[in-house]
């Protein structure tokens, strides 16, 4: 297993052209795995007891964890929540000691694309709320879980960027993605570096 496992949360990777090409960049890193979770669970269905204690097994040998998904309805993809509800609910309710605690320290990403511009996510904005604030569910989710935040990386107007905006962002994940290596390489598992 790799140090560095990336959880890609799309419905239709094939027919994505943002997520694919984050993907596609991060699979050129050493050390890094991605995996496509719709391919994972085509039923978009995880057993608690089933399939939730492989993926325990998979996030307990990587030394951080990224979740890459587009934004949809300000939130995220629902197999990501059906995720969360599966695989944390078993690791840190029905199997803390064996697999719960043992998660805890170990780094987490989000990687987000969106549709709308930054300044529609300001609160002035179309939005009104900023990503940061999107995300708040995740990131209490990680602090409750134990697991150091780190900055997320983002894209915006992702269904508009020309092919070398997309290569430009691609580029950028993989810098995003080498610095969060070095920096939770680097410092205490435990520190948060936002
Ligand atoms: C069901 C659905 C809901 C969406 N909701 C949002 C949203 O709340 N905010 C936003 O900025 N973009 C939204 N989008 C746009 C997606 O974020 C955008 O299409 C995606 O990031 C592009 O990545 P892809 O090429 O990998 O599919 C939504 C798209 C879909 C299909």
């Amino acid at each position: 297993m790799p140090g560095t496992l990336i959880l890609v949360f799309h419905r239709d990777l094939a027919a994505s052209r943002a997520n694919s090409a984050l993907a596609e960049a991060a699979r050129t890193l050493q050390d890094v795995e991605v995996i496509d979770m719709q391919a994972r669970y085509p039923e978009a269905r995880i057993e608690l007891f089933g399939e939730a204690a492989r993926d325990a097994q998979m996030l307990l040998k990587a030394e951080r964890i990224v979740l890459q998904f587009p934004i949809q309805w300000y939130s995220t993809p629902s197999l990501l929540k059906e995720w969360q509800d599966a695989v944390l609910t078993r690791m840190y309710y029905i199997e803390r000691e064996a697999e719960g605690d043992r998660l805890v320290g170990t780094p987490i990403m989000v990687a987000a694309t969106a549709g709308n511009f930054p300044a529609a996510y300001t609160r002035g904005g179309q939005n009104h709320f900023t990503v940061d604030e999107i995300l708040t569910p995740l990131r209490a989710t990680a602090h409750r879980c134990g697991l150091p935040w780190h900055k997320p990386y983002l894209v915006f107007e992702a269904d508009r960027l020309s092919d070398q905006a997309l290569s430009t962002a691609a580029k950028e994940y993989c810098r995003a993605l080498s610095d969060f290596i070095t920096v939770t390489s680097t410092q205490s598992r435990n520190s948060e570096t936002i």
